[in-house]
């Protein structure tokens, strides 16, 4: 029994660009967020507070989300591995936040420089304050089905960081195959394990294509009752710590297949290949979306 409708939680401006050498300008962010609204999606990761020295490209954050045409019902997210990161967030008015774990030790520290327990001690005053404040925080459970430096994570891991994420307050948790390295069948035993020890309708899935397995990940997970399912348009991203690491599944592949499938999403195609085919032009780059080039765009 598939879900009838799924929340597409785009994070292209975020996950798509962070890894990007030559700096952005900050009008083509604010106007991909922009057309990413406008295109239905309701969910736009637009920001992230981290260290301009770590990841110098989200270094405009708070000009991004001072220049976007704010959509009623839409929610714009950004990334707060901390509380100053969180504060940032704040003053620039995301409505929501995320903070970021992982599932792997190593990879934790090379990702936030701390190790997973360290990680959610430092959380703990972020997830305090944006519930003073009355903003949602999402977790991220990194490197779910592999890490660059580990190799195979066994989902009683991941389930253990989502529980503790959960636990902490996290209205949902992503679960992000940050390399790209799963399967369908063991992607369903993560999520069944996780689903354990957090509510199913709790838990979104986050792939990366590297492997050309996403969109049969996805549809695996949509059969665990998953509904909620991030993608980047036009398959922007890649891991700067996973050699040949490609992006998150492509938006509008996805969006293709959700459609197939009868399942709602409130997003419309033909817009969405246009912002894919806005920001791959703006950054000289190819789309990555097999729907995007199916439909002509370069
Ligand atoms: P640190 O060096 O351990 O932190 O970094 P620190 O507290 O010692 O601070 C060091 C310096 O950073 C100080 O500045 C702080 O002020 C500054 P200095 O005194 O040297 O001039 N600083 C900050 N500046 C701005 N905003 C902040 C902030 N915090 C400290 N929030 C830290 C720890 C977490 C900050 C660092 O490791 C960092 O920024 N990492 C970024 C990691 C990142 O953004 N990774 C990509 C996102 S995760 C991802 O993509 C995976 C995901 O998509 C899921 C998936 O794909 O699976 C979510
Ligand atoms: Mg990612």
């Amino acid at each position: 029994q598939l879900p009838k409708f799924v929340r597409m939680v785009e994070v292209g401006p975020r996950d798509g660009l962070q890894n990007e050498k030559t700096m952005v300008p900050t009008a083509v962010k604010v106007e991909l967020v922009d057309r990413l609204s406008d295109a239905g999606l309701t969910v736009v990761e637009a920001a992230s507070f981290v260290s301009p020295k770590w990841v110098p490209q989200m270094g405009d954050s708070a000009e991004v989300l001072a220049g976007i045409a704010r959509k009623p019902g839409v929610r714009y997210a950004a990334l707060t591995p901390n509380l100053k990161g969180l504060e940032g967030a704040l003053a620039a008015r995301a409505d929501e936040v995320a903070v970021f774990g992982a599932a792997s030790e190593s990879f934790s520290r090379k990702n936030i420089n701390c190790s997973i327990a360290e990680s959610l001690d430092r959380f703990a005053p972020v997830m305090e304050r944006a519930k003073a404040e009355g903003v949602p925080v999402r977790g991220y459970v990194s490197c779910v089905l592999g890490c660059p430096y580990e190799g195979e994570i066994s989902p009683g891991a991941v389930a253990e960081v989502a529980e503790r994420l959960y636990a902490m307050g996290c209205y949902e948790i992503s679960l992000g195959d940050t390399i790209g390295t799963g399967t369908p069948t063991r992607a369903q035993l993560m999520i069944a394990a996780v689903a354990d020890r957090v509510p199913v309708e709790r838990i979104a899935v986050h792939f990366h294509d590297t492997y050309g397995q996403a969109l049969a990940n996805i549809l695996a997970a949509l059969q665990m009752g998953v509904a909620v399912v991030d993608s980047s348009v036009a398959g922007l991203g890649g891991c700067p710590y996973a050699k040949g690491a490609s992006g998150n599944v492509a938006s509008e592949d996805v969006l293709y297949m959700l459609d197939g499938l009868g399942i709602e999403t409130g997003v419309d195609l033909d817009r969405l290949i246009a912002a894919g085919a806005f920001i791959s032009d703006a950054i000289g780059r190819p789309t990555a979306s097999k729907v995007a080039r199916a439909r002509g765009c370069a």
